[in-house]
């Protein structure tokens, strides 16, 4: 049996910067506290929390002697100032394709600009985003959203780094009509999770099963499932190589695998591992 790996898989640039941003202050001997999970996957927390990493909800929970970390997701500046004044050191893992969004969304609303940010607004990043643009920024998931958005004055549009990229093309669409000049249309999506879901479509048509690696309740893990359902209909997620069934593997001549972006390497090798010794 063979084992193929998909061309694009597992932790994108953003998640692993962060982690080894982490990993570097816990080498340094750094009591080190996440504002909120540093990433979204189980196994990878409960490594890094053997290694004495906690999460905290609130920079409220940050004491003196505490390094505290941004996660690539990013915050508000307000969150940002009131960390570095109740840490001993702050340590920003925020990725630098979110902090360019950020930085977009605070130049249009320094020149008195609107900014319209194509999004979930309950999602962190996005909450981060709209906090650089005080008052100046409308959120809308889809471009339903804008009609009931108020006259536009020379509109920046963005987008969470995660959209699909119809849902920011519509909503920009939508958004000349409440425009009062041109807007300026920025697509801001980042191309790690079309990467992996193209790669693993690429790769799907010619296996005989499909692992994806990744959290269970993860949106992007879950997106790559269907992906690969569409064309491997022995699709399987899991999250660790105990749920490997070998009865699923019966006949199989190929098996491929692919993971989520907040999958760690260790974790796609030992299931890699795993089949490969059941190919045996
Ligand atoms: Fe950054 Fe894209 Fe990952 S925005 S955190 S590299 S999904």
């Amino acid at each position: 049996m063979q084992v193929l790996l998909a061309e694009e898989y597992g932790f994108c640039f953003g998640v692993e910067r962060a982690v080894e941003m982490v990993e570097g202050a816990l080498a340094e001997g750094a009591n080190v506290r996440t504002l909120g999970p540093l990433i979204h996957n189980t196994q990878e927390i409960e490594r890094l929390e053997s290694k004495g990493v906690s999460t905290i909800d609130a920079p409220g929970e940050v004491s003196g002697g505490l390094t505290a970390v941004i996660r690539a997701h990013g915050v508000t500046p307000e969150v940002q100032r009131e960390l570095e004044e109740r840490a001993d050191r702050v340590i920003d893992a925020t990725c630098p394709f979110v902090t360019k969004v950020q930085k977009l969304a605070e130049r249009a609303a320094r020149e008195g600009r609107d900014v319209v940010v194509v999004g979930n607004p309950d999602h962190p990043e996005m909450i981060g985003v709209v906090g650089y643009a005080p008052g100046h920024s409308h959120v809308v998931r889809d471009a339903s959203e804008v009609a009931s958005l108020p006259p536009l004055h020379a509109p920046l549009v963005v987008s969470q780094t995660t959209l699909k990229l119809k849902t920011f093309l519509d909503a920009a669409d939508a958004v000349r009509a409440k425009a009062d000049s041109e807007p300026q249309i920025v697509n801001t999506i980042c191309s790690a999770t079309r990467d992996r879901q193209d790669a693993a479509r690429s790769l799907a048509g010619h296996v005989d099963a499909f692992y994806v690696i990744g959290g269970k309740h993860s949106s992007n893990s879950l997106k790559l499932l269907s992906v690969c359902k569409e064309q491997c209909a022995k699709s399987f997620l899991i999250e660790t190589p105990d749920e490997i069934n070998a009865e699923d593997l019966a006949g199989a001549a190929r098996v491929g695998v692919t993971a989520g972006a907040s999958t760690p390497n260790w974790l796609i090798e030992q299931v890699v591992a795993r089949l490969r010794g059941m190919g045996q």
